[in-house]
């Protein structure tokens, strides 16, 4: 299929949803009781909410089928051993621990393998791992390649890890690296992918080192597509088959279900090693629950266990990919600045080039969510100044992050392509009318993830 036309969705419509309608002047309201931020906007009121693709996919007929079919029981429920056949099937490890979501895996893996004043590297740590890492007293360490943090670069593989860098920690801090991370793709980089030649060269690396290699999977389907789609050697390879080789190099994984399992809620650590596996189950059992449930109903296991079989579908993921890169040839026909290539689950805007009219410190990346969902009851959301804004400690003056992003995150099976449509013609009329749009100044905020809270007014 070509990038450039408009991808058909390979599934058809049974029940509908109908989208929050609201007319400008109302949203015009909505926005100044808002405090001029999207997050407190009442979802009924959005028109095409693309905040997040995390647990907003819809369910299928069969997985909702499958909800019917959960079992309740506390301990070793039928749903519990059908998600570990499907988990054991594509991942390959040996334990199967579930948990309510990603950043709960990460938790009880972390607590039985990190220890204060330990280093864990990454590509690039999604903020929960990163939390999660430094909540142990640990360091989270960043090895991207260069070329991810270039907007104009179209590397196809711009999640790598930066090999050299890699070998550097593990010789200079022998001991105390317990592990390495590796987020496929790579979220916080702009949905990346990263090569199966990556991937095998950093677990050389790790084995060479006798350090422990997982993956942070939550998009773990999409990675392997990208990887079928730009490395030669893959083109005819099942994704199936190319997502149980990306695993076999590793020790383990965590996993958000709520993105590639195609589900609303739940997530799971899978690995090989018994002794870090029983101190995982030991500490689930104080926070999460019984090791077979780990704090979800068994309907949800269920829908985890189809929705990982159903993810790896060709042609639903040619669709996936294929929507968010007609929305992008969309914008760059038009001119739109985006960062480049479109990864495998959003466009990010490039608001300073978008708004070059709107100095930093007017936040233009939060001034293009506001008109977005002004004009048109778009949501998105803001990665760059308010998001990660720090203010320095003499001066009190603000430091922005180098990137002014607004994401625009598709959720999995949700919108047609008319939304899509709808979205691309929206943002390019804005683009036309951009000289418009107004920066704001903060006038309340908290001083940790701001974002969230924070009340602005139009300057
Ligand atoms: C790469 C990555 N890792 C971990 C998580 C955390 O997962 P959850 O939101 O299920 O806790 C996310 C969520 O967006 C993510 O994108």
């Amino acid at each position: 299929m070509s990038e450039t036309k408009m991808p058909v969705e390979p599934y058809r419509i049974k029940t509908v949803e109908y989208l929050g309608r609201t007319t400008r002047r109302e949203r015009e309201a909505l926005l100044k009781e808002a405090g001029y931020n999207v997050f407190n906007i009442p979802a009924a009121k959005v028109t095409i909410d693309l905040l997040t693709d995390s647990g907003t996919s819809a369910m299928s007929d069969n997985q909702w089928a499958g909800i019917m079919t959960g079992d309740e029981s506390y301990a070793g429920c039928r749903n519990f051993f059908n998600l570990e056949d499907v988990v054991k099937d594509i991942f390959g490890f040996a334990h199967v621990i579930p948990a309510h979501q990603g950043r709960a895996a990460e938790r009880v893996l972390f607590s039985a393998m990190v220890r204060k004043g330990d280093y864990v590297p990454s590509n690039i740590h999604f903020d929960t791992t990163r939390a999660n890492v430094e909540d142990r007293g640990a360091k989270a360490l960043d090895l991207v390649i260069g070329e991810a943090y270039d907007p104009d670069s179209d590397y196809p593989f711009k999640g790598n890890m930066d090999v050299v860098k890699l070998k550097n920690v593990l010789e200079t801090k022998k001991g105390k690296v317990p592990l390495v991370m590796m987020t496929i793709t790579n979220n916080s980089g702009g949905g990346q992918p990263v090569s199966m030649k990556n991937i095998k060269e950093v677990s050389q690396v790790c084995r060479h080192y006798g350090v422990p290699f997982f993956f942070d999977a939550c998009r773990f389907a999409e990675n392997a597509y990208f990887i079928k789609m730009r490395e030669k050697a893959y083109a005819q390879t099942p994704v199936i088959e190319i997502a149980r080789e990306v695993f076999s190099y590793a020790d383990g994984a965590t996993m958000s279900a709520k993105k590639d399992g195609l589900v609303n809620i739940g997530g799971f650590v899978t690995l090989d090693d018994d002794s870090v596996a029983e101190r995982i189950k030991n500490t689930l059992i104080l926070s999460e629950g019984f090791p077979t449930y780990g704090g979800l109903a068994g309907r949800d296991l269920e829908a985890i266990a189809r929705g990982l079989r159903e993810v790896l579908d060709e042609s639903y993921l040619e669709h996936r990919t294929g929507q968010i890169a007609y929305l992008g040839s969309a914008l760059e026909e038009a001119g739109v600045p985006f960062f480049k290539p479109v990864g495998g689950h959003a466009v990010y805007l490039l608001a300073d080039r978008f708004l070059p009219h709107l100095p930093r410190p007017q936040y233009p990346g939060w001034a293009l969510t506001v008109a977005l969902y002004r004009e048109a009851g778009i949501r998105a959301v803001e990665i760059g100044g308010v998001m990660f804004g720090r203010k320095s400690g003499k001066s009190g003056k603000e430091i922005y992050p180098e990137l002014e992003l607004v994401r625009l995150a598709i959720p999995r099976r949700v919108y047609t392509a008319s939304h899509i449509q709808y979205v691309a013609d929206s943002i390019i009329e804005l683009y036309k009318n951009r000289e418009k749009i107004r920066g704001l100044r903060i006038v309340r905020e908290s001083p940790v993830l701001r974002h969230f809270t924070v009340r602005l007014e139009e300057i």
